[in-house]
């Protein structure tokens, strides 16, 4: 038997992505709030998208800076990606509520990169489409870097590091020990 999904719930058949936490800047203002609706476009140029709702305030915020972060949390931050993805930069700073650390990112000038992640990837905005509700921003990922301990060979070492995946409402997985394929 298969049952009925509503429209609006479709995303919840498609996505149980790896959340990771967007942060971005503009002139006094920063913020970082929590995105499972992200893809990669692009290997040459390098090229991603973050699909965030119009009124967020990181929508704001990366619209007029034209840049941002993405930043990668393992199983140990799900409590502060759940904080930064219930609170708006528009009532609240994140930063301060949550504890997590800004710090300098390599290349980009104004967001600030999330000290506690495993990774991160630094976005210069190249284009922004409205769907709906929603943007999608277009960036092109200018610098990248990863926690060499779980970051081997050019893949997410999942025996060593869990990463959080979101299938929907308050409902998380975590990433499983990798098995190599083989014929
Ligand atoms: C696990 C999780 C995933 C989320 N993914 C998205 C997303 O992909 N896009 C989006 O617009 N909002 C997403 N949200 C909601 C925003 O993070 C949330 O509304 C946040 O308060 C917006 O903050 P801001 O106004 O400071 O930008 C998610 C929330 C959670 C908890």
């Amino acid at each position: 038997m298969k049952i009925s999904v509503a429209k609006e719930k479709a995303t919840r058949l498609l996505n149980c992505g790896m959340v990771v936490l967007v942060s971005c800047a503009y002139k006094d203002k920063q913020n970082v709030t929590t995105c499972a609706w992200h893809q990669p476009l692009s290997k040459a140029p390098a090229a991603v998208a973050v699909a965030l709702a119009k009124k967020h305030f990181s929508s704001e915020l990366i619209r007029k800076s034209e840049e941002f972060i993405i930043n990668i949390p393992d199983w140990f931050l799900l409590d502060k990606v759940v904080q930064c993805g219930s609170l708006s930069g528009w009532d609240a700073d994140k930063f301060k509520a949550t504890g997590l650390t800004p710090a300098k990112p390599k290349k980009l000038i104004k967001s600030p990169v999330i000290k506690e992640g495993i990774g991160s990837v630094e976005c210069s905005l190249i284009d922004l489409k409205e769907v709906g509700d929603h943007f999608l921003f277009l960036g092109e990922v200018i610098y990248a870097e990863a926690d060499s301990d779980c970051f081997v060979n050019d893949i997410w070492d999942t025996t060593k590091v869990d990463l959080i995946f979101h299938l929907g409402a308050k409902f998380f997985f975590k990433s499983s020990p990798y098995s190599e394929f083989k014929r």
